[in-house]
């Protein structure tokens, strides 16, 4: 026995730190100890809190740095009523704290949710501030300083304002009543419907705070394909009860409404949004929610899209839908973010340019929005694909409000396996030039408000389910985080956000930083390598319907747009859609320079080629490689992205704990085996129009036929 106790204490004090078992549940808020030479530069500035009037917001700002200051530095701070040693920490609002009042801050560039964190000498000591305007920038500053501190950054000469530059920052869960979630890779959902408004999991809690600790401040709690029932009055009281747990930290609930749920629901005969008994039905259930919800944030609104109801069916029009939305929300200060994913028109099919429809469809509109509605497009003109440029909506609707909706969760691009940092993809469409305003009018500073929008946002689909560690993998983790980093601050870095997830994810062991912050920017190019090589679509919408692996000789018995056939349009000729002017011509709908340059397969930027162009297969490319030879090319420097992946990974043995290590590495397995599934099944099929060899080493694993027949979900054996 005695021995037995040697050896575990050996082998226990021996074990690094990092190196501890964790299956991530913690996620980026994981305050272990810092190693001791860090402590020691943060430990004397952080004995004391100094707080004033308590509220839920303030005490969880208490609460965070306690349990921060605590873990990180193994000394939990005492609590004062004033500043009377060197190291407080003194928090609050002006009107929350004594102590902040009497500093006289310049709070004005903190608005209402940013924040001030500032050395200052108080009464002859030295103190950290964390201030702001409301009690919610104090907790968005208590998180910012615990980031500087996790982070390894001095805390010692602070002099920074913050403040989000969107004002609605939502995560979009497309989750069901039954607990299902679509397109969720991550268990089921987080609400337990049956068991609210009674039972209050601690995890409705802790997901909050993980927003707050990123400044998301909205969940839609229910899929834009949504039921009636989610508007019943049972149900409102249930989502209420999610409220009150998400408030203290600032996160708002909303809704995704059925239009049709004056029908469904409320016995009415039309759900015209211009009929007076629609209107007052509307009204009173409006009502009814901000009795419950008096901070409800409002209506994400899903219309007349993919089979959805909407105002088209009784003859209106989008603006007469979302402005009824509007118009009754507004004396609450409630918000409808209207999506632009619209490619119907009723009754018919596909009509010019799948690509081109939102513009198309939505355009017309443009000023006709009330104040208080957003126009959501997502990021790219199709739907959420691994590389797509920028949607030309964005450049083209100057007198409405335009929030960007972006893919957390991975439907087309490596669902619950892949290590895909969307992180990336946030960054290259936010810094896109659309050339609305003249040169340096980038996506960003649109969706910002820099050109006299007055309601700003972003919507994010969330990747969040019951999984132990939230979504599914580790890495996954860290699209939610940039999702929130990138909502507080379009202009972010993708890099710099990744580091800092990895600081905080995984410790400040500088090769475990550089690595996994490689890994991470990696990751996305390699994807759209070996997923849609020089700027082909990969969509697989019918078929197999799996949107995972590769079927790109599927056609669909429903939409001729819904087909991957419709988007390679692979043939004797060559490859890609041709969208110039001989073709659809969607290239127009941009704003010039970029029309003429995505016009002219000469000065299409080669990663958006056969999205714009069909490109013979003998083209020749920059590389001086033909088209063909290019694309055998392209797969198979996805797969070695991969593998280059895989290698620095399996370097941080020791240097992150085994079961997360050990987990990454399981996954990474499964993507390079997936990633050579794209690679082999796509040449084998576009070998048969290309009619010509492979090039040295190319030589899919299998034939054609062998892909053709298997079952969804199923990879080939490597
Ligand atoms: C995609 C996705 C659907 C989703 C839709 C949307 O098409 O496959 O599941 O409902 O986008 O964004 O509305």
């Amino acid at each position: 026995m005695g021995r037995l106790l040697t050896w575990l204490l050996l082998f226990g004090l021996a074990a690094p730190v990092g190196a501890r078992a964790e299956d991530g549940h913690e996620a980026w808020l994981r305050y272990h100890p810092l190693p001791a030479a860090q402590r020691a530069r943060y430990a004397p500035q952080a004995p004391v809190l100094v707080t004033g009037r308590a509220s839920p917001t303030l005490d969880a700002a208490v609460k965070e740095l306690r349990l921060g200051i605590s873990g990180l530095l193994g000394k939990a701070p005492r609590a004062s009523a004033s500043v009377a040693a060197d190291g407080a920490i003194v928090i609050g609002t002006p009107s929350s704290s004594p102590a902040i009042a009497g500093l006289r801050l310049n709070l004005g560039g903190a608005g209402k949710e940013g924040f001030l964190l500032r050395s200052m000498t108080v009464n002859g000591h030295k103190t950290t501030i964390i201030a702001a305007n409301r009690d919610i920038g104090v907790l968005y500053g208590a998180f910012a300083l615990l980031r500087r501190i996790q982070t390894g950054q001095a805390i010692d000469a602070l002099d920074i304002t913050d403040a989000p530059k969107l004002m609605v920052r939502v995560l979009d869960h497309w989750d069901n009543l039954d607990g299902s979630i679509e397109r969720g890779f991550a268990g089921a959902s987080l609400w337990r419907w049956q068991t609210l408004p009674a039972y209050r999991d601690p995890r409705y809690r802790e997901y909050a705070r993980l927003n707050a600790s990123l400044g998301i401040n909205g969940a839609v709690l229910n899929n834009v394909n949504t039921s009636a029932n989610s508007l019943t009055s049972g149900y409102i009281e249930k989502t209420a009860a999610l409220a009150e747990e998400f408030r203290p930290y600032g996160v708002h609930v909303w809704m995704a409404p059925r239009f049709t749920a004056p029908q469904e629901v409320g016995g009415l005969k039309t759900s015209d949004p211009l009929d007076p008994q629609v209107r007052a039905w509307w009204q009173a259930k409006v009502e009814e929610i901000y009795k419950a919800i008096p901070d409800f944030g409002g209506f994400l609104v899903k219309a007349n899209s993919e089979g959805q109801p909407g105002p088209q069916d009784y003859g209106r029009s989008h603006s007469d839908g979302a402005n009824m939305y509007a118009d009754l929300l507004a004396p609450h200060g409630g918000v409808v973010m209207y999506r632009a994913f619209v490619y119907d028109d009723p009754g018919k099919d596909w009509h010019i340019d799948r690509v081109a429809e939102a513009y198309r469809i939505i355009r017309p509109f443009d000023g006709q929005f009330r104040d208080n509605v957003l126009v959501q497009e997502k990021e790219g003109p199709l739907d959420f694909q691994p590389r797509e440029p920028f949607a030309p909506l964005f450049g083209a609707m100057p007198k409405s409000n335009l929030a960007v909706e972006f893919p957390v969760t991975k439907e087309y691009t490596g669902q619950g396996v892949d290590l895909t940092y969307t992180g990336f993809m946030y960054e290259q469409i936010y810094a896109s030039d659309t050339f609305a305003h003249g040169p340096g009018s980038t996506v960003a500073k649109i969706v910002m408000g820099n050109y006299g929008q007055k309601l700003t946002g972003s919507a994010g689909v969330a990747n969040i389910g019951n999984d132990r560690n939230w979504t599914g993998s580790i890495f996954n983790q860290a699209n939610w985080y940039a999702y929130g980093r990138f909502a507080w601050n379009p202009e972010s870095s993708a890099r710099a956000v990744g580091e800092e997830w990895v600081r905080q994810t995984f410790g400040n062991d500088p090769k475990a930083v550089t690595t996994a912050t490689d890994i991470l920017m990696t990751s996305w190019p390699a994807m759209m390598d070996y997923q849609a090589p020089i700027g082909l679509t990969f969509q697989e919408l019918d078929g197999a319907n799996t949107h995972y692996g590769p079927w790109p000789w599927l056609d669909s018995p429903r939409r001729s747009d819904w087909a991957d056939v419709y988007f390679n349009r692979a043939d004797a000729v060559g490859l890609g859609v041709d969208r110039s002017h001989t073709g659809y011509n969607t290239a127009a709908q941009y704003n010039s320079p970029l029309k003429e340059q995505f016009d002219d397969l000469a000065t299409t930027p080669e990663e958006f080629l056969l999205w714009f162009h069909h490109v013979p297969w003998d083209y020749r490319m920059k590389s001086g490689r033909t088209m063909w030879e290019e694309l055998q090319a392209t797969y198979s420097h996805g797969v070695a992205g991969v593998e280059k992946m895989q290698q620095d990974w399996n370097g941080l043995r020791g240097k992150v704990d085994d079961e997360r290590f050990q987990a990454v590495q399981q996954f990474l397995v499964m993507q390079h085996r997936d990633a050579v599934w794209f690679r082999d099944a796509s040449l084998a099929y576009f070998q048969t129009f290309a009619k010509q060899p492979f090039a040295n080493g190319y030589q899919p694993r299998y034939p054609l036929d062998y892909y053709k027949k298997l079952p969804p979900n199923m990879a080939p054996p490597e």
